[in-house]
């Protein structure tokens, strides 16, 4: 019929002839498929928002679906995994004695190769001192800061798994942490947490210079800018006046403090807390209101428009250990 290749009439009067349709078509085919292809495949700069709850937090492949948010503590998969990682590569536990490219030494012995050796030091006088950046005691880079707490270093991440995952954390929640110490705890949400939204209270100085100097930068985090404020009184203005918390916790601290002080602490902070999901917690024991006596714990908290919640326990991963932990929030009245 009209494919012919005849000239084919259009309104308009203008003439397109039967192979220039047929070019034109492909033409138009070919493009539409390049840039099908081109999309499909685009490099495009990574989003700018910050992943935060649902979905979008979810970055661990496994048993979570696209509607969970994400999960901080290890899955059964998880452990499953790592137990076959041992047993196939056929991995026990053996002495740390002496064997080839392997010297362990305890952590005094190290400290004292620091000295005498320099370290692992290839500079020789004169300019031997000056090519460092961030200088870092020889005690805090044996770490010995790592035995301060009567308990295994990494009960920190059990410590943040419980935290993150009872508060609901995504990465632009707000974290304040009474007593950071050494950032046992304080590294986990410092490298979750966006850009200076994890603030601490610290009284310990050589605490802070082992967060400071060793903890920040030999973790990679001092592009986060965690807000780190030395003092003992409870005195939170430093933090800024309209801040609202996720999360506000004390991780082995107000047993060391004067009930006294926990409460000008609660005081100052109950009108900080984010209304009803911001969340306080507490570990070990709550003396500081059980000493009350009665029920003028929660009068107390009542007056200060707070709740106790609950008490959780939570295991420790790694070790035959596990947290206690006390829960309180804005009253809903
Ligand atoms: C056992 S450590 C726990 C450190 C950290 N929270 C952790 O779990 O790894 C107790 C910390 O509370 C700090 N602390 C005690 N009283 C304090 C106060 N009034 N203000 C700020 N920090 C205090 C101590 O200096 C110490 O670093």
């Amino acid at each position: 019929m009209a494919l012919s290749s005849s000239p084919l009439p259009s309104q308009k009067g203008v003439i397109i002839t039967v192979p220039t349709l047929v070019l034109s078509l492909s033409a138009a085919a070919i493009f539409i498929f390049l840039l099908l292809s081109t999309l499909s495949t685009c490099s495009c700069p990574p989003s700018t928002a910050p992943a935060s709850t649902g979905a979008a937090a979810v970055s661990r492949g496994g048993n979570y679906g696209e509607d969970r948010t994400e999960r901080f503590s290890p899955t059964q998969d998880d452990i499953e995994w790592i137990r076959d990682q041992i047993r196939v590569n056929g991995i026990r536990m053996q002495p740390n004695v002496l064997r080839k490219g392997i010297n362990p030494r305890t952590r005094a012995q190290q400290l004292q190769d620091l000295i005498q050796f320099k370290g692992i030091s290839h500079y020789e006088e004169p300019e031997s001192n000056d090519h460092t950046a961030l200088p870092c005691p020889g005690e805090l880079l044996v770490e010995e800061h790592h035995s301060n707490y009567g308990e295994p270093w990494a009960g920190g991440r059990d410590v943040f798994e419980f935290l993150a995952e009872s508060s609901h954390l995504t990465p632009v929640s707000r974290v304040l942490e009474i007593g950071c110490g050494t950032l046992r705890v304080g590294v986990h949400f410092i490298r979750y947490l966006n850009l200076k939204h994890f603030h601490c209270l610290e009284r310990d100085e050589l605490s802070l210079m082992a967060a400071f100097r060793y903890e920040l930068p030999s973790q990679g985090l001092l592009h986060k800018r965690p807000v780190i404020v030395k003092g003992e009184d409870m005195e939170f203005s430093k933090f800024g006046a309209g801040v609202v918390y996720d999360l506000i916790y004390a991780s082995a601290v107000f047993l060391h403090m004067p009930d006294k002080l926990v409460w000008v602490g609660f005081e100052r902070l109950a009108n900080k807390l984010k209304p009803y999901e911001g969340r306080i917690f507490v570990s070990h024991n709550i003396k500081f209101c059980s000493r009350l006596g009665g029920d003028e714990c929660t009068k107390r908290l009542t007056s200060l428009g707070l709740e106790y919640i609950g008490k959780h326990t939570h295991d420790s991963l790694l070790f035959n250990h596990y947290e206690i932990w006390f829960e309180f929030r804005q009253s809903k009245a």
